[in-house]
């Protein structure tokens, strides 16, 4: 068997597309443009790259976006200070800090600053709590962008055994709280799990989130399943000429492709996903904020 490849770069622009459309609509009818604000603390390369194609594909989709770069030092209480102002700002409905924060920040006492219906990373403990408990909140980008691709291969995922390799609070358990709210077997799987290949075979859905490179192989996976991979790391491509590098995912593509019914690859799967659901959540909390119909296909 060879796997179906899930195109996770055309997945996200078709939900930008749907994202722009509604936000047009949003714009001339009820003369409402949602706006995003991402706050970056420090000089982090990485971050850098993330946070200006975030501020770039807001504006593409027809939002305001707001970018407040901070220097490394910048107090802890200047940072809450901001977003108290961001909270308090009407043309403000979605709120992002970039992670990670210099280490003298407390990074909880932030995200749990913000206000959980602007919270568009959907990292604040309300929010985690509104989705543990099957409550209408604000879903991380990352899972929801997953859950997506997997209700767009599955009619129905009731009933089907899913393992969640990896338990972050990024991405690992609200993956497996979607995952049981749409009434999947949920099992999550970690560095300490026992037997963690055997764990693995019983998925009809895995969902990779260790950031270990390849380290699901062919071997771990059930004929026919469904494989989402969330890792995204870098190695060494000799092959490539000295010091050049490659993105590879936690699971072995090639090895897991001949296996699996369908696989995300990396990069071009989970990846472009993430920010396209940022952009979709921010259009969620901009409905929720005005009592208008929430967008069809883009909540949790
Ligand atoms: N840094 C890496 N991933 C993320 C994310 O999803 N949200 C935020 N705020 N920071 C990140």
């Amino acid at each position: 068997m060879t796997a179906d490849i899930i195109d996770g770069k055309a997945f996200a622009a078709r939900i930008r597309d749907k994202v722009a459309e509604h936000v047009a609509r949003m714009r001339s009818a009820h003369d409402l443009t949602p706006g995003l604000a991402v706050v970056l603390v420090g000089e982090d390369p990485a971050s850098q790259v993330y946070v200006r194609n975030k501020g770039t594909q807001t504006t593409e989709v027809g939002m305001a976006s707001f970018e407040h770069r901070l220097p490394e030092d910048t107090s802890q209480a200047e940072l809450l200070n901001l977003l108290d102002r961001l909270n308090d700002d009407t043309e403000v409905h979605g709120i992002l800090v970039q992670l990670p924060l210099p280490s003298h920040i407390d990074a909880d006492l932030v995200i749990n600053r913000i206000n959980p219906a602007k919270d568009v990373d959907g990292f604040h403990i309300s929010n985690v709590g509104l989705l543990a408990t099957g409550q209408k909140a604000m879903v991380p980008c990352t899972p929801l962008g997953c859950l997506m691709m997997l209700r767009d291969r599955h009619d129905n995922l009731s009933g089907m055994n899913a393992v969640v390799l990896g338990r972050s609070n990024i991405v690992g358990k609200p993956m497996a709280q979607l995952l049981l709210r749409d009434s999947c077997t949920v099992t999550i799987a970690h560095s300490r799990t026992r037997d963690v290949a055997e764990v693995c075979r019983r998925a009809d859905i895995l969902v990779a989130a260790v950031g270990r490179p390849e380290m699901v192989t062919g071997d771990w996976v059930k004929p026919g399943a469904t494989v989402i991979d969330v890792g995204i790391n870098r190695i060494p491509a000799p092959e490539r000429g000295a010091g050049k590098h490659r993105l590879v995912g936690d699971v072995h593509f090639e090895s897991s492709a001949a296996v699996a019914g369908a696989i995300t690859p990396v990069p071009g799967g989970v990846g472009p996903m993430t920010i396209a659901c940022l952009l979709a959540n921010t259009l969620t909390a901009c409905c929720r904020a005005n009592g208008l119909p929430e967008p069809e296909g883009l909540t949790a």
